[in-house]
């Protein structure tokens, strides 16, 4: 069932709450990819009502970015959603989610919204935790999912349950990749033929710290074995390469606890991100 407004929502969800049904919620942006149905799938399995959100948020976007262009197929998209376990795609207008003459927004204050992606995008997170604190509390699940694609996404959005006592469980789970290793991303498309052969090195680079960290821990030669290896390829544009404590995303010299190497890089006007875990045993790894 496709829903556009917050009360045929509620509605539904008040008579599944008192069937004693366990809510879940998977918020996408749409333009769903595996990515997106590894989440929905995983929902459904955990869960007796999966509500799959489909909502190309403004807020998150900077200006200059693609807001306008973001690639959208609402009639596919709603086909694989129910295909792979949604019960409700909420699929809401701008204005009902914020309506006008909405003031109130929720930010994470502190280092963890400020580097990596918002240093580039410093009003990004911001417009992410109010839009999914609002989805938090139109749906009341019991779980949310949310893909380690974007580890400092999952990052802020835990520190803001905890924070603010939130009764939602995150749910974190495992970048998708294509067979060649490049990340799934709505914004894949975007990618020239060249860029996006180019674009293989995010991935190759991140393995192969993998691979090295346990004989050398030095964060700095380890990051600088990124880029160097991200500089080869002509059309790639770094916007950073950083190697963090993975729970607070603090800077660390060696690592000696669980780190994350996340990178974004630019191929033409397409902004890529890309992580990978560094420590035994870390998935999941965040221990908020
Ligand atoms: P969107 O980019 O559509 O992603 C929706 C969810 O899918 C996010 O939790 C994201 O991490 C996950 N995801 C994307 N690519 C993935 C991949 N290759 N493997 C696994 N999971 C993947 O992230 C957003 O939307 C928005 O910021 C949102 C949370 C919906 C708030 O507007």
């Amino acid at each position: 069932m496709r829903l556009k407004t917050i009360n045929e929502l509620k509605k539904i969800l008040k008579k599944q709450k008192n069937d004693h049904k366990k809510i879940g919620l998977v918020p996408t942006m749409g333009y769903l990819h595996e990515g997106h149905l590894s989440l929905i799938r995983r929902a459904k399995l955990e869960n007796d009502f999966v509500i799959v959100s489909i909502f190309v948020n403004p807020t998150q976007f900077t200006p200059n970015e693609d807001f306008e262009q973001y690639p959208s197929d609402i009639n596919r998209d709603y086909d694989l959603a129910i295909n792979n376990g949604a019960d409700i795609i909420f699929n809401p207008k701008v204005d009902e989610m914020y309506i006008p003459g909405v003031s109130t927004f929720v930010h994470v204050e502190g280092e963890i919204t400020k580097k990596l992606c918002g240093a580039s995008r410093p009003t990004h997170f911001k417009g992410v935790t109010t839009i999914v604190n609002m989805l938090f509390n139109i749906i009341t699940p019991e779980n949310a999912y949310f893909g380690q694609k974007d580890a400092q996404q999952v990052i802020i959005i835990k520190k803001m349950v905890k924070d603010l006592h939130m009764n939602v469980n995150i749910v974190v789970c495992p970048i998708v990749r294509e067979n060649d290793g490049l990340a799934l991303s709505s914004r894949n498309i975007y990618l020239s033929k060249e860029e996006r052969a180019q674009a293989l090195i995010l991935n190759e680079s991140l393995t192969e710290v993998k691979l090295l960290f346990h004989k050398n821990n030095k964060v700095s030669d380890l990051r600088m074995l990124i880029i160097d290896k991200i500089k080869s390829k002509t059309l790639a544009n770094i916007d950073y390469v950083e190697i963090l404590d993975a729970n607070s995303l603090e800077e660390i010299e060696i690592i000696a606890r669980p780190a994350i190497a996340a990178v974004a890089v630019k191929f033409g006007k397409t902004r890529l991100i890309d992580n990978i875990l560094l420590g035994e045993g870390t998935y999941p790894y965040i221990t908020f």
